[in-house]
Protein backbone atom coordinates (compact mmCIF):
# COMPACT_ATOMS: atom_id res chain seq x y z
CA UNK A 1 0.00 0.00 0.00
CA UNK A 2 1.02 3.43 -0.59
CA UNK A 3 -0.03 5.27 2.80
CA UNK A 4 -1.94 7.89 0.83
CA UNK A 5 -4.21 8.61 4.65
CA UNK A 6 -1.20 8.42 6.95
CA UNK A 7 -1.73 10.74 9.40
CA UNK A 8 -5.33 11.97 8.78
CA UNK A 9 -8.32 11.50 10.67
CA UNK A 10 -11.45 10.74 9.43
CA UNK A 11 -15.19 9.99 10.10
CA UNK A 12 -17.01 6.98 7.83
CA UNK A 13 -20.14 6.85 7.78
CA UNK A 14 -23.10 4.51 6.68
CA UNK A 15 -20.73 0.60 6.85
CA UNK A 16 -23.54 -1.72 7.60
CA UNK A 17 -22.35 -5.06 6.29
CA UNK A 18 -19.55 -6.12 3.89
CA UNK A 19 -21.17 -5.06 1.25
CA UNK A 20 -21.48 -1.42 1.70
CA UNK A 21 -19.04 1.30 0.00
CA UNK A 22 -18.09 2.04 3.37
CA UNK A 23 -17.31 -0.94 4.29
CA UNK A 24 -14.72 -1.54 1.96
CA UNK A 25 -13.66 2.17 2.15
CA UNK A 26 -13.16 2.02 5.89
CA UNK A 27 -10.85 -1.45 5.45
CA UNK A 28 -8.84 0.48 2.73
CA UNK A 29 -8.27 3.66 4.87
CA UNK A 30 -7.07 1.03 7.42
CA UNK A 31 -4.54 -0.25 5.40
CA UNK A 32 -3.72 3.33 3.84
CA UNK A 33 -2.45 4.92 7.41
CA UNK A 34 -5.57 6.81 8.36
CA UNK A 35 -7.28 6.95 11.83
CA UNK A 36 -10.79 7.29 12.00
CA UNK A 37 -14.09 6.40 13.90
CA UNK A 38 -17.52 4.67 12.44
CA UNK A 39 -20.90 5.69 12.32
CA UNK A 40 -24.34 4.61 11.52
CA UNK A 41 -27.78 5.27 12.86
CA UNK A 42 -29.04 3.50 16.11
CA UNK A 43 -31.34 1.28 14.07
CA UNK A 44 -27.98 -0.62 12.11
CA UNK A 45 -26.31 -1.16 15.22
CA UNK A 46 -28.78 -3.87 15.59
CA UNK A 47 -29.18 -4.97 12.17
CA UNK A 48 -26.05 -4.73 10.87
CA UNK A 49 -22.63 -6.06 11.49
CA UNK A 50 -20.49 -2.67 11.91
CA UNK A 51 -19.25 -3.50 15.12
CA UNK A 52 -17.84 -6.31 13.76
CA UNK A 53 -15.60 -3.95 11.16
CA UNK A 54 -14.55 -1.99 13.99
CA UNK A 55 -12.92 -4.24 15.49
CA UNK A 56 -11.23 -5.44 12.57
CA UNK A 57 -10.40 -1.48 11.99
CA UNK A 58 -9.61 -1.02 15.89
CA UNK A 59 -11.64 2.07 16.33
CA UNK A 60 -15.19 2.74 17.83
CA UNK A 61 -18.80 3.05 16.59
CA UNK A 62 -20.15 6.53 17.07
CA UNK A 63 -24.18 6.09 16.87
CA UNK A 64 -25.90 8.97 15.21
CA UNK A 65 -28.94 9.76 13.10
CA UNK A 66 -28.31 11.81 10.08
CA UNK A 67 -31.09 13.77 10.76
CA UNK A 68 -30.54 14.74 14.45
CA UNK A 69 -28.57 17.45 14.54
CA UNK A 70 -27.73 17.02 18.29
CA UNK A 71 -26.52 13.13 17.31
CA UNK A 72 -23.88 14.49 14.90
CA UNK A 73 -22.79 17.26 16.95
CA UNK A 74 -22.11 14.13 19.49
CA UNK A 75 -20.19 12.29 16.80
CA UNK A 76 -17.90 15.49 16.15
CA UNK A 77 -17.17 15.83 19.56
CA UNK A 78 -16.61 11.79 20.64
CA UNK A 79 -14.70 11.32 17.06
CA UNK A 80 -12.06 14.51 17.96
CA UNK A 81 -11.94 12.84 21.66
CA UNK A 82 -10.98 9.99 20.36
CA UNK A 83 -8.64 10.59 17.74
CA UNK A 84 -7.31 13.88 19.55
CA UNK A 85 -7.60 16.25 16.82
CA UNK A 86 -10.13 17.55 13.90
CA UNK A 87 -11.38 15.97 10.75
CA UNK A 88 -9.37 15.44 7.87
CA UNK A 89 -11.89 13.20 5.78
CA UNK A 90 -15.36 12.86 6.22
CA UNK A 91 -17.33 9.97 3.97
CA UNK A 92 -21.45 11.08 3.83
CA UNK A 93 -22.39 6.87 2.44
CA UNK A 94 -26.48 7.08 3.56
CA UNK A 95 -29.33 6.76 1.72
CA UNK A 96 -32.99 5.60 2.20
CA UNK A 97 -36.62 6.52 0.64
CA UNK A 98 -39.50 5.36 2.55
CA UNK A 99 -40.92 5.32 -0.95
CA UNK A 100 -38.73 2.81 -2.40
CA UNK A 101 -38.60 0.63 0.05
CA UNK A 102 -42.11 0.38 0.64
CA UNK A 103 -42.88 0.33 -3.49
CA UNK A 104 -44.45 3.41 -3.94
CA UNK A 105 -44.88 4.59 -7.59
CA UNK A 106 -43.30 8.20 -8.08
CA UNK A 107 -46.57 9.58 -9.00
CA UNK A 108 -48.15 8.04 -5.89
CA UNK A 109 -45.69 9.72 -3.62
CA UNK A 110 -46.64 9.63 0.20
CA UNK A 111 -45.42 13.08 1.18
CA UNK A 112 -44.29 12.66 4.41
CA UNK A 113 -41.80 9.72 3.13
CA UNK A 114 -40.43 12.36 0.41
CA UNK A 115 -39.75 14.93 3.20
CA UNK A 116 -37.59 11.41 4.85
CA UNK A 117 -36.17 10.53 1.89
CA UNK A 118 -35.05 14.27 1.38
CA UNK A 119 -33.92 14.72 5.23
CA UNK A 120 -31.81 11.56 5.00
CA UNK A 121 -30.48 11.39 1.46
CA UNK A 122 -29.49 14.54 1.19
CA UNK A 123 -30.17 16.97 3.75
CA UNK A 124 -28.12 14.92 6.15
CA UNK A 125 -25.12 16.06 4.05
CA UNK A 126 -25.57 19.61 4.48
CA UNK A 127 -26.30 19.08 8.19
CA UNK A 128 -22.89 17.38 8.70
CA UNK A 129 -21.03 20.34 7.00
CA UNK A 130 -23.04 23.14 9.05
CA UNK A 131 -22.75 20.86 12.14
CA UNK A 132 -19.28 20.33 11.50
CA UNK A 133 -18.29 23.95 10.44
CA UNK A 134 -19.68 25.43 13.69
CA UNK A 135 -17.78 23.30 15.93
CA UNK A 136 -14.83 24.40 14.08
CA UNK A 137 -14.46 20.44 13.66
CA UNK A 138 -12.71 20.26 10.01
CA UNK A 139 -8.79 21.21 9.34
CA UNK A 140 -8.18 23.30 6.63
CA UNK A 141 -7.67 21.53 3.45
CA UNK A 142 -10.03 18.42 4.48
CA UNK A 143 -11.98 16.52 1.91
CA UNK A 144 -15.90 16.09 2.04
CA UNK A 145 -17.31 12.90 0.13
CA UNK A 146 -20.72 12.19 -1.13
CA UNK A 147 -21.94 9.09 -3.08
CA UNK A 148 -24.50 10.00 -5.87
CA UNK A 149 -26.11 7.91 -8.78
CA UNK A 150 -26.86 9.10 -12.00
CA UNK A 151 -30.34 9.14 -11.71
CA UNK A 152 -29.66 12.56 -10.55
CA UNK A 153 -29.28 13.55 -14.44
CA UNK A 154 -31.63 10.93 -15.87
CA UNK A 155 -34.54 9.28 -14.60
CA UNK A 156 -34.36 5.21 -14.74
CA UNK A 157 -37.50 3.95 -13.88
CA UNK A 158 -37.80 2.45 -9.95
CA UNK A 159 -35.89 4.82 -8.59
CA UNK A 160 -38.34 7.00 -7.26
CA UNK A 161 -37.72 9.71 -5.09
CA UNK A 162 -34.23 8.95 -4.52
CA UNK A 163 -33.41 10.80 -7.83
CA UNK A 164 -34.60 13.82 -6.75
CA UNK A 165 -32.46 13.56 -3.29
CA UNK A 166 -29.37 12.69 -5.52
CA UNK A 167 -30.14 15.87 -7.26
CA UNK A 168 -30.23 18.20 -4.29
CA UNK A 169 -27.02 16.26 -2.73
CA UNK A 170 -24.65 17.16 -5.99
CA UNK A 171 -26.57 20.64 -5.18
CA UNK A 172 -25.38 20.93 -1.83
CA UNK A 173 -22.27 19.81 -2.32
CA UNK A 174 -21.38 22.62 -4.99
CA UNK A 175 -23.16 25.28 -2.78
CA UNK A 176 -21.40 24.40 0.51
CA UNK A 177 -18.04 23.36 -1.25
CA UNK A 178 -17.74 27.12 -2.63
CA UNK A 179 -18.35 28.23 0.89
CA UNK A 180 -15.88 25.76 2.75
CA UNK A 181 -13.16 26.49 -0.17
CA UNK A 182 -13.00 29.83 0.29
CA UNK A 183 -13.08 29.72 4.22
CA UNK A 184 -10.89 26.74 4.90
CA UNK A 185 -9.43 25.30 1.40
CA UNK A 186 -12.46 22.23 2.17
CA UNK A 187 -12.88 19.94 -0.53
CA UNK A 188 -16.23 19.01 -1.21
CA UNK A 189 -17.47 16.50 -3.94
CA UNK A 190 -19.73 13.80 -4.67
CA UNK A 191 -18.73 10.28 -6.72
CA UNK A 192 -21.37 9.10 -8.80
CA UNK A 193 -20.92 5.28 -8.25
CA UNK A 194 -22.35 2.64 -10.84
CA UNK A 195 -25.34 0.36 -9.64
CA UNK A 196 -23.65 -1.88 -6.87
CA UNK A 197 -24.86 -5.36 -4.93
CA UNK A 198 -25.56 -3.37 -1.38
CA UNK A 199 -28.74 -3.01 0.67
CA UNK A 200 -29.68 0.05 -0.19
CA UNK A 201 -28.97 -1.08 -3.96
CA UNK A 202 -30.58 -4.40 -4.35
CA UNK A 203 -33.84 -2.10 -2.67
CA UNK A 204 -34.72 -1.08 -5.76
CA UNK A 205 -37.27 -2.90 -8.29
CA UNK A 206 -35.49 -4.16 -10.96
CA UNK A 207 -31.91 -3.84 -9.48
CA UNK A 208 -30.18 -6.71 -11.47
CA UNK A 209 -31.38 -5.66 -14.27
CA UNK A 210 -30.18 -2.26 -14.13
CA UNK A 211 -26.41 -3.93 -13.24
CA UNK A 212 -27.23 -6.14 -16.91
CA UNK A 213 -27.57 -3.00 -18.84
CA UNK A 214 -25.18 -0.52 -16.86
CA UNK A 215 -22.23 -3.29 -17.53
CA UNK A 216 -23.32 -3.55 -21.11
CA UNK A 217 -23.76 0.45 -21.74
CA UNK A 218 -20.00 1.05 -19.95
CA UNK A 219 -16.82 0.24 -21.67
CA UNK A 220 -15.01 -0.37 -18.48
CA UNK A 221 -17.78 -2.40 -17.28
CA UNK A 222 -19.77 -1.67 -13.75
CA UNK A 223 -17.00 -0.09 -11.25
CA UNK A 224 -17.28 -2.44 -7.62
CA UNK A 225 -17.61 -1.54 -4.27
CA UNK A 226 -13.97 -2.25 -4.32
CA UNK A 227 -13.19 -0.33 -7.05
CA UNK A 228 -15.26 2.96 -5.37
CA UNK A 229 -13.48 2.89 -2.23
CA UNK A 230 -10.19 2.94 -4.09
CA UNK A 231 -11.22 6.25 -6.22
CA UNK A 232 -12.79 7.74 -3.09
CA UNK A 233 -9.18 7.40 -0.92
CA UNK A 234 -7.60 9.22 -3.84
CA UNK A 235 -10.20 12.07 -3.37
CA UNK A 236 -9.24 11.60 0.53
CA UNK A 237 -5.42 12.05 -0.01
CA UNK A 238 -3.06 15.04 -0.88
CA UNK A 239 -3.28 14.53 -4.23
CA UNK A 240 -6.03 15.95 -5.10
CA UNK A 241 -6.29 19.05 -3.55
CA UNK A 242 -7.73 21.18 -5.69
CA UNK A 243 -10.50 19.10 -6.56
CA UNK A 244 -14.24 20.15 -5.57
CA UNK A 245 -17.87 21.19 -6.21
CA UNK A 246 -17.83 17.80 -8.90
CA UNK A 247 -20.04 15.26 -9.50
CA UNK A 248 -17.41 12.74 -10.63
CA UNK A 249 -18.60 9.72 -12.07
CA UNK A 250 -17.21 6.31 -11.05
CA UNK A 251 -19.41 4.38 -13.63
CA UNK A 252 -16.92 2.68 -16.03
CA UNK A 253 -17.89 5.43 -18.62
CA UNK A 254 -21.49 4.78 -18.61
CA UNK A 255 -22.48 7.80 -18.01
CA UNK A 256 -20.92 9.29 -21.88
CA UNK A 257 -22.02 6.20 -23.63
CA UNK A 258 -25.25 6.55 -26.27
CA UNK A 259 -24.73 3.44 -27.63
CA UNK A 260 -22.71 0.27 -27.51
CA UNK A 261 -21.92 -2.92 -29.38
CA UNK A 262 -22.70 -5.33 -26.47
CA UNK A 263 -26.22 -3.37 -26.35
CA UNK A 264 -26.51 -3.73 -29.71
CA UNK A 265 -26.24 -7.54 -29.66
CA UNK A 266 -28.26 -8.18 -26.44
CA UNK A 267 -31.33 -5.95 -28.34
CA UNK A 268 -30.55 -8.10 -32.02
CA UNK A 269 -31.52 -11.51 -29.87
N1 LIG B 1 -25.66 0.54 -4.27
C1 LIG B 1 -25.76 1.30 -5.35
O1 LIG B 1 -26.14 0.84 -6.44
C2 LIG B 1 -25.37 2.75 -5.26
C3 LIG B 1 -25.07 3.45 -6.44
C4 LIG B 1 -24.75 4.81 -6.35
C5 LIG B 1 -24.76 5.43 -5.10
N2 LIG B 1 -25.06 4.73 -3.97
C6 LIG B 1 -25.09 5.42 -2.68
O2 LIG B 1 -24.05 4.94 -1.87
C7 LIG B 1 -24.38 5.25 -0.52
C8 LIG B 1 -24.11 4.02 0.35
O3 LIG B 1 -25.04 3.01 0.03
P1 LIG B 1 -24.63 1.49 -0.16
O4 LIG B 1 -24.95 1.15 -1.56
O5 LIG B 1 -23.27 1.21 0.37
O6 LIG B 1 -25.75 0.72 0.70
P2 LIG B 1 -25.87 0.39 2.27
O7 LIG B 1 -27.29 -0.01 2.45
O8 LIG B 1 -24.82 -0.56 2.66
O9 LIG B 1 -25.59 1.80 2.97
C9 LIG B 1 -26.60 2.77 3.21
C10 LIG B 1 -26.38 3.24 4.63
O10 LIG B 1 -27.24 4.34 4.97
C11 LIG B 1 -27.44 4.22 6.37
N3 LIG B 1 -28.55 5.06 6.84
C12 LIG B 1 -29.86 5.01 6.45
N4 LIG B 1 -30.58 5.91 7.16
C13 LIG B 1 -29.70 6.55 7.99
C14 LIG B 1 -29.84 7.58 8.96
N5 LIG B 1 -31.02 8.16 9.24
N6 LIG B 1 -28.72 7.99 9.63
C15 LIG B 1 -27.52 7.42 9.39
N7 LIG B 1 -27.33 6.44 8.47
C16 LIG B 1 -28.41 6.02 7.79
C17 LIG B 1 -27.76 2.73 6.52
O11 LIG B 1 -27.75 2.29 7.86
C18 LIG B 1 -26.68 2.12 5.66
O12 LIG B 1 -25.52 1.85 6.40
C19 LIG B 1 -25.81 5.75 -0.52
O13 LIG B 1 -25.83 7.16 -0.53
C20 LIG B 1 -26.32 5.22 -1.84
O14 LIG B 1 -27.44 5.94 -2.34
C21 LIG B 1 -25.35 3.40 -4.04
Amino acid sequence: MYQLLKGKKGIITGALDENSIAWKVALKAKEEGAEFVLSNAPVAMRMGKINELAQICETVVIPADATVVENIEDLYKKAQDKMGGKIDFLLHSIGMSPNVRKKKAYNDLNYQWLQQTLDISAISFHKFMQTGEKLDAFNNGASILALSYIAAQRTLPDYGDMADAKAMLESIARSYGYHLGRTKKIRVNTISQSPTPTTAGTGIVGFDLFMKYAENMSPLGNASADECADYILTLFSDLTKKVTMQNLFHDGGFSSVGMTEEMMQALAK
